[in-house]
């Protein structure tokens, strides 16, 4: 029998978008599983405070400054890039409004931070997990618009649907280098993206039609992390574990 086995020790990571939110989380959870973390995102103050939290904690954590969307900044951080057995592309962000008035600047933001950072980072990781010869877990942050359809969120619904497919033939592309790439996709959790959202009636009504009648909690999404971040996964490559308290559910 398989040992099932989280322990990261001796690997390294690298997390997306990790100044706030799910990717903040996801970095102090890898951390504590033994992994060396690397911390990206733009806002570097708030990255620094999450590498001391880390570290004071006993943990392993490196702030880099990372914009997703910019080849030259991923190219600027090639050191930590070439160390990777774990990647997580976390880095999203959404633009609200009917597809009648969302602009072209907001599809092109959110379109390039949370489909085609996704393909960036893939791609810089698995060519250097490739050289290396080493293999590696690469997991990809989708989200349940990506799977069924809301109003007001066409260009983020479209960008997830492109991550999550990116997963797929990413993972068939790159099985033959030892490189799985898997997905979660998250229901609901409140975080910077939707706080205000979620503190309106019609974000209450919402938690109304998730089948557990709640928003997620970040330590929801830990079990799948740890899954896919280590060898338990071994056999999963192309896969999406949806992590959404029953939301997808919900009947028609
Ligand atoms: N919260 C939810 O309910 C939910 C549900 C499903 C999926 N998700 C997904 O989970 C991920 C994290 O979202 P969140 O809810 O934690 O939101 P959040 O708190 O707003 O975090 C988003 C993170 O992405 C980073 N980011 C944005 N653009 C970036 C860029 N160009 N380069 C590098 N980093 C960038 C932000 O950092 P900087 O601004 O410092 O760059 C921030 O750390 C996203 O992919 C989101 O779509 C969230």
């Amino acid at each position: 029998m398989t040992k099932i086995n989280a322990d990261l020790h001796g690997k390294v990571a690298l997390v997306t978008g990790a100044s706030s939110g799910l990717g903040a989380h996801f970095a102090t959870v890898l951390a504590k599983a033994g992994a060396k973390v690397f911390i990206g995102a733009r806002r570097i103050e708030a990255l620094a405070a999450l590498a001391q939290d880390i570290n004071d904690a006993g943990g392993r954590a490196e702030a880099i400054s990372l914009d997703v969307t910019n080849p030259a900044s991923i190219e600027s951080i090639s050191d930590a890039v070439s160390q990777v057995d774990i990647l997580v592309n976390n880095a999203g962000i959404t633009r609200e409004s009917a597809m009648l008035d969302m602009s072209e600047d907001d599809w092109d933001a959110v379109v390039d931070t949370n489909a085609k950072g996704v393909f960036l980072m893939t791609q810089a990781v698995a060519r250097a997990m490739k050289a290396r010869g080493t293999g590696g877990s690469i997991i990809n942050i989708g989200s349940i618009l990506g799977i069924r359809q809301g109003g007001m969120v066409s260009t983020y619904a479209a960008s997830k649907a492109a991550a999550l497919q990116l997963t797929k033939v990413s993972a068939l592309e790159l099985a033959r280098y030892g490189i799985r790439v898997n997905a979660i996709a998250p229901g609901y959790f409140k975080t910077e993206m939707n706080a205000e959202f979620f503190e309106s009636s019609a974000g209450q009504a919402m938690v109304k039609r998730i089948s557990m009648r709640r928003l997620g909690n970040l330590d929801d999404l830990d079990g799948p992390l740890l899954l896919l971040a280590s060898d338990s996964s071994q056999y999963m490559t192309g896969s999406v574990i949806e992590v959404d308290g029953g939301h997808l559910l919900s009947t028609l």
